[in-house]
């Protein structure tokens, strides 16, 4: 067929932050990822409350007499446990994956927290599992009562993937917040990131960086961590919990079922940007629980806090070095501001009234004292169903600046919807597409990710921003897949929606050309029938449906004979095919149960036909 481009027509300007990365602690992103710390649980906070399994030793082997202590003895208020040796005792910490990664005649700092009842020696080692040397030991002697930071280098003599970090104390101390970093991060900074990672990122040459989440942001409590209860984890994320000196944060469970040390926090996020020449776009939680836990916390008072807090970050990343928060980027290291533009209320809102209400009082204070300031509303969880037309439908009467939409999908979805936004008002709030992907992990979801972002870029008038999402994976600990960056201890790798990205962001044009296209263009062909429509899955009804290729090949079946309200027992090539009861389109999946009831089945590719056998 033919593509006829028009330069002369003008189209709509293509703004230089069109696309950008969502980076959320999942599948390990942060500890053990980006974030360079190579010691896993450097100060013995796991607990079994966390996730099964954890306790205050865990990622560590100790001989001797090493105990876990949380007394008033601490290192501060936010660092309950510490560890308490005495005579001679051992530590090892494995690291993450394989172990600590280590790269011959690399500089690696190492630093303790410690005090000492009399004066204590240790000495500090790296070695393979299997106890082979890769370091001159390091001695340090620790003396006095009061907890003071010790700190030494240790030179790799040799590379490994599998290296232990071990200390070796004989006396008798108190000992926190072990660590040992890379000298070689990312830009060379203190308590950085991790090189190959970051540079992965950079080379994307994103526009923005939406950080920290994601589910992530806006789960668990809302509460302050308090003395009287110890500090509860499974907070949500509060960026006053992260930064300041890092033996200050507190380590906290995150949505994704593991700990996060919050080394990696808003000032680093902040500084990562501006590194890497990105906006910053920070996602701050809107007190109502989304991600599928529908709960709201309904505290006037909290509500105000939650409010104030969103004000003095925007005093933390803009404000004066004489301002409380503006003082402490200064005394960070940072005192010119990080120019913060836009940020987001809340992630994948599932109580669109209660959302709603939370969202205009964030709105509206943010507003008063920063009218300058972007700030980006919800749809709802996903681009379809109720919530989503419902919060749209508010956005669009309020008139807010921009809406954040997610989406992962099928690849013929994201074929047969380039025309999404052709539709889209153009007087109504701008679209941020904060999460997007096509579900698997084959160059044909890559193609249909870049035929889409065609799309988006056809409409850089209202679709202002983009981000592929997940962005990194740890290979050992998945979350969440397909992701654009994988990775394991000391090598990284990114997956053909990597280059995709890059390929787009690489490339940002300055304005849309006009095309129009004449003959035949190929379009997926809509199949639907097969099934009684209107009473599918309604008291087994209906048993063995099947989807079925011209050559009779099944790529979908299921013969509901688990009873499971979920069905969907045997899948093939489900990625393909969609479920829709009115409002809710869901691709199958073996997890869903939301769709059966009354729902119609149908199906969308390419010359596929659909056959279900009735036999009750
Ligand atoms: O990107 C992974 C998750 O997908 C995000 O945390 C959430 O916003 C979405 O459901």
């Amino acid at each position: 067929y033919t593509i006829t481009v028009n330069p002369d027509a003008t189209g709509a300007a293509i703004p230089k932050s069109m696309y950008g990365v969502f980076f959320e602690d999942i599948n390990y992103a942060a500890d053990g990822g980006l974030y360079a710390e190579l010691v896993r649980n450097r100060s013995f906070e796991f607990n079994g409350t966390d996730a099964s399994g954890y306790n205050g030793l865990t990622a560590w082997a100790a001989t001797g007499s090493a105990v876990v202590t949380n007394d008033d003895q601490r290192l501060n208020e936010r660092n309950r446990n510490y560890l308490r040796v005495t005579g001679t005792a051992g530590l090892t910490n494995a690291g993450y994956n394989t172990g600590l990664a280590v790269e011959k005649s690399e500089l690696y700092d190492f630093s303790v927290w410690a005090r000492a009842d009399a004066t204590t020696s240790l000495e500090v080692s790296l070695h393979t599992a299997g106890g082979t040397a890769l370091a001159a030991p390091l001695t340090l002697s620790v003396a006095g009562d009061t907890w003071k930071k010790y700190t030494g280098t240790l030179k790799a003599t040799a590379t490994s993937d599998v290296a232990r970090l071990s200390v070796k104390a004989s006396g008798s101390a108190r000992l926190d917040e072990i660590s040992l970093f890379p000298r070689d991060t990312y830009r060379g900074r203190a308590n950085g990131l991790r090189k190959d990672l970051a540079e992965k990122i950079a080379a994307l040459e994103p526009g923005f960086v939406r950080f920290p989440g994601g589910c992530l942001v806006n789960t668990g409590s809302m509460y302050q961590y308090t003395a009287a209860d110890n500090y509860p984890r499974a907070r949500s994320y509060q960026w006053k919990d992260t930064v300041g000196p890092v033996e200050t944060r507190a380590t906290n469970k995150n949505f994704w079922g593991y700990n996060q040390s919050y080394g990696l926090g808003y000032y680093e996020y902040f500084q990562f940007s501006e590194d890497i020449g990105a906006m910053p776009l920070p996602v701050l939680p809107a007190l109502v629980t989304g991600c599928g836990q529908n709960r709201a916390t309904v505290d006037e008072a909290l509500l105000q806090q939650y409010i104030q807090d969103t004000l003095d970050l925007i005093e933390f990343a803009n404000g004066a070095t004489t301002t409380t928060w503006g003082k402490l980027r200064a005394d960070m290291g940072h005192p010119k501001p990080f120019h913060l533009t836009t940020l987001g209320i809340g992630n994948e809102e599932n109580l669109p009234e209660e959302y709603w209400a939370n969202f205009l009082r964030f709105e509206s204070a943010i507003k008063a004292k920063h009218p300058d300031i972007t700030v980006v509303s919800n749809s709802g969880p996903d681009d379809q169903g109720s919530t989503f037309e419902n919060l749209w439908a508010k956005n669009r009467a309020h008139g807010s600046d921009m809406v954040d939409e997610h989406y992962y999908n099928s690849p013929s979805w994201f074929l047969q919807n380039n025309k999404r936004y052709d539709a889209y008002d153009r007087s109504g709030p701008q679209v941020f597409l904060g999460e997007y992907a096509s579900l698997d992990a084959k160059l044909f979801n890559s193609l249909a990710e870049a035929a889409y972002m065609t799309g988006l870029e056809r409409n850089a008038d209202v679709v202002k921003m983009a981000s592929y999402a997940p962005l990194l994976a740890n290979i050992d600990n998945v979350q969440w897949k397909p992701d654009m960056i994988w990775f394991d201890n000391d090598e990284s790798w990114g997956s053909t929606s990597y280059q995709v990205q890059k390929l787009f962001m690489n490339n940002v044009g300055d304005r849309v050309v006009p095309t129009t296209t004449t003959g035949n263009v190929l379009q997926p062909k809509p199949i639907t029938g097969g099934v009684g429509l209107s009473t599918w899955r309604t008291a087994a009804t209906y048993d063995d449906v099947k989807v079925t290729s011209p050559d009779g090949t099944v790529l979908f079946s299921d013969d509901f004979d688990d009873g499971n309200a979920d069905g969907w027992t045997s899948v093939t090539n489900r990625g393909a095919w969609a479920v829709t009861d009115g409002a809710y389109t869901q691709t199958t999946t073996d997890t869903e149960d939301t769709m059966v009831k009354g729902a119609t089945i149908s199906a969308t590719d390419y010359d596929y036909t659909l056959k279900a056998t009735k036999t009750a």
